[in-house]
């Protein structure tokens, strides 16, 4: 890196001179506000860390503006008021690349051979032996943006152009100038003619923010605005926006990763650097934000371990990539490979499976949810995405439907990223066969006929079949079931999909029948499968002729009928083992003892999570007085608004909902009941604390106890809502957090005192 860094020794502009003949009285201040303004832009957008307050930047740049508007002749292009954007061009002029824009060579093979054979080829092409060292290279993210090449005179930007086809591209100086981290000046010491090349991108945070905020403008009617599909596409847009204060509002960041024409004093000439990580590091050094991930790496196994390193890394970065990028580092070993045709062979690209592809809408279902809520889900063609092969993505709900306005037949970019859902995120339409129907929500359930109703204000459809509705009764199982619920072990999807479809059948009857009907068995009751409802149904109905006294009554297998379940019900089912039926048959009824907060979850009520099923536990001590409570009481509840409240009430007015209640603690569900904490008795109420590291006496369960039981709320980590951080030995970041927020923190001695002086009125 020496010989980058003598640069700024070497090539030290000529200072302006201050107060020269002939100069404008304000233009030091001027320059001096350049100087200030231009430095904390770069701490603010380059380097992320900003050493004033944002109305300390906007004073001094009102002040610049004042200045400037008062003597035009001070205003000049590199100023940073000039980043807002200026009057529409009618077209984008072309600019002639002194430097050819190369792309890279892509290595399609997406696993870590792709690496060896670029290795391999280095090697055979420089002519080395077997046992010759490793060749050095420098591995890179492939920035998934638009390539952009900076031209900067005198240290000043003069022009941002576009790769277009690589000798040729277009002039979109007016929108880049309005990408805060793009330097406008650089600092003394660069070469007068120095052309920077990198990848501008929108992050995706920004590209979140922008589509929020272009579907409001659709919302309230603005014609010509759209969301957009990408990161990608939006960066796109923007920099080939006409109207540069249309570019200055989309949020673009920028990338260094090489340079074009370089001249010395006027002349051509060697480059100083010797390698390029010292072109890196250079141009960090003159203020451009270069990748902190470029890292050097040595033969082919560094750049495996690399391409498996980021393949973990990508997606938790901030911006999206689709690859990275392998460059021969030396220089001289560079010149030596040289091109082919429009690529160098020094370098190559080192593809991820893709996270966007394109596939073909089969069909659109329609899902129903344990609150009865209707997703619609686009089924696809199966395709390979994001390392998976995705078959559905969903469509959210009506009003997401209607906007990405997914059609049956449609051609659509599916992406999967991470461990997200699938989505769609839109469609080609100029690949929509004809008499493509648009898609509506149905309105009535599809598992089982119900009214499906939209209720105002509210986003979703929901099936009112309630518990008939097979789809709802299971989703009720497994969210009862769940570990955060009542805990029932082993009773997972797939089983509970078994369960559904039968029938708990009650009734009494003389022997023979249950003989005649086979594996109908059993006094208490039995399950029952579709097919046999139908034998009983014809029972019932000869019963009378038959004189016998049977009478089935068939309840659909719920929440109601789970801890009916017995050893001879589980083996009809397919597969199961003896050993599995007693397993389940054990976890049930271990499950049968359990806690209040436990079972209130458990129940589904929509809006009542694991927080609020503690706050109405601890606030009512018992279930019947939940049930009773009206609206008005049940308002009185920690955190219960009247959203939740009307909903609790409305859960519990259903008499069948009442009945899974009793029939359930019937069966043995039962749990240790309190006695009712008044509201009087919950100083706390309102109140958020964090705790952090290990308190010298209390464990945390205990601490977080204690505070609850006072009526405060827990959470794990701090915010500007957070009341007081508890803090222990050894307590980490959100100790620092807590006291860059000026959030008040307590020991375990000053968290003592302070429930001590609540006890006491
Ligand atoms: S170097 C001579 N480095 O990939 C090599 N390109 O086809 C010139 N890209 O158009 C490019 N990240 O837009 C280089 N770290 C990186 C890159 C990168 C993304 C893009 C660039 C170029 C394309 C290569």
């Amino acid at each position: 890196m020496g010989d980058s860094l003598d640069l700024f020794a070497a090539f030290t502009e000529e200072a302006p001179e201050n107060g020269s003949e002939g100069q404008h009285p304000q233009a030091p201040r001027v320059q001096e506000l350049h100087r200030q303004l231009h430095h904390h832009a770069h701490c603010y957008y380059v380097l992320d860390a900003p050493e004033i307050p944002d109305a300390e930047y906007d004073r001094l740049f009102r002040e610049l503006q004042a200045l400037e508007a008062a003597h035009p002749e001070l205003l000049s292009s590199d100023s940073p008021t000039q980043r807002v954007g200026g009057a529409p061009l009618d077209a984008f002029a072309s600019v002639r690349h002194r430097v050819p824009m190369l792309s890279i060579r892509t290595e399609t093979d997406t696993e870590s051979s792709g690496a060896q054979a670029f290795d391999a080829r280095v090697r055979r092409e420089l002519g080395l032996a077997a046992d010759a060292p490793a060749v050095e290279y420098v591995a890179e993210l492939k920035f998934d943006g638009l390539a952009m090449s900076l031209r900067y005179e005198q240290g000043v930007l003069v022009q941002a152009a576009t790769r277009g086809d690589g000798e040729t591209g277009e002039d979109v100086t007016a929108n880049i100038r309005t990408v805060g981290q793009i330097p406008l000046r650089l600092p003394e010491g660069v070469p007068p003619v120095l052309e920077v090349r990198g990848e501008v991108y929108m992050r995706r945070d920004d590209f979140e923010r922008l589509n929020e905020r272009q579907r409001d403008r659709i919302a309230a009617g603005e014609k010509n605005e759209k969301t957009f599909v990408n990161p990608r596409n939006a960066a796109a847009g923007a920099v080939r926006q006409l109207d540069s204060r249309i570019a200055a509002q989309r949020p673009l960041s920028f990338f260094a990763y090489g340079v074009g024409e370089v001249l010395w004093d006027g002349q051509a000439s060697q480059p100083p650097w010797a390698s390029h990580m010292e072109l890196l590091q250079t141009l960090k050094k003159w203020s451009f934000p270069v990748a902190e991930h470029a890292s050097i790496a040595v033969g082919a196994t560094e750049l495996i371990a690399f391409h498996e390193r980021v393949a973990v890394l990508r997606d938790n970065l901030p911006f999206d990539i689709d690859g990275v990028v392998y460059k021969v580092n030396r220089l001289a070993l560079q010149q030596q490979l040289g091109f082919v045709t429009r690529e160098p062979r020094w370098a190559v690209a080192h593809k991820f499976p893709a996270q966007e592809m394109l596939t073909t809408v089969l069909g659109i279902d329609v899902q129903v949810g344990r609150t009865g809520k209707l997703t619609p889900v686009a089924k696809l063609a199966p395709v390979f995405v994001g390392g998976v092969t995705v078959t559905n993505a969903t469509l959210h709900n009506e009003d997401e439907a209607r906007r990405k306005d997914v059609r049956v037949g449609d051609t659509v970019i599916v992406r999967r990223a991470g461990d997200v859902i699938p989505e769609v995120v839109g469609v080609l339409a100029e690949k929509r066969p004809d008499g493509a129907q648009p898609f509506t929500m149905p309105h009535v359930c599809p598992v089982c006929g119900s009214v499906a109703l939209r209720e105002d204000g509210e986003a979703d459809y929901r099936c009112t079949g309630g518990l008939f509705c097979a789809a709802q009764r299971k989703q009720a199982v497994l969210h009862f079931a769940q570990r955060r619920a009542m805990d029932i072990e082993g009773l997972g999807d797939k089983l509970v999909d078994q369960l559904i479809e039968l029938y708990f059948c009650k009734f009494s009857c003389p022997l023979d029948t249950h003989r005649k009907y086979g594996r109908l068995t059993g006094y208490g009751g039995f399950l029952a499968s579709v097919s046999d409802k139908k034998i009983i149904t014809k029972l019932r109905l000869n019963k009378n002729k038959r004189k016998e006294k049977f009478k089935p009554q068939l309840i659909p297998m719920g929440l109601a009928n789970l801890y009916q379940l017995e050893a001879m019900h589980l083996l009809e089912l397919d597969r199961m083992a003896d050993k599995s039926a007693q397993n389940l048959l054990d976890a049930l009824e271990k499950s049968k003892t359990t806690t209040l907060p436990r079972f209130l979850f458990g129940l589904g009520i929509r809006h009542v999570g694991e927080a609020t099923a503690k706050d109405l536990a601890r606030h009512f001590g018992k279930l019947d007085a939940i049930i009773q409570a009206s609206e008005e009481q049940l308002l009185q509840v920690n955190d219960v608004g009247p959203v939740v409240a009307h909903s609790i009430r409305t859960f519990f007015d259903q008499a069948h909902n009442v009945e899974v209640v009793e029939q359930l603690r019937a069966c043995g569900v039962h749990w240790p009941e309190g006695e009712p904490v008044q509201p009087t008795a919950m100083p706390l109420a309102g109140q958020t604390f964090v705790l952090t590291g290990t308190l010298p006496t209390l464990s945390r369960e205990q601490a977080k106890a204690l505070l609850e039981a006072a009526g405060a709320k827990v959470a794990g980590s701090v915010s500007k809502k957070t009341s007081y951080v508890v803090a222990g030995a050894e307590a980490g970041s959100k100790l620092d957090k807590a006291q860059e927020l000026g959030i008040p923190i307590l020991d375990e001695t000053g968290l003592q005192a302070l429930l001590a002086a609540l006890q006491t009125p």
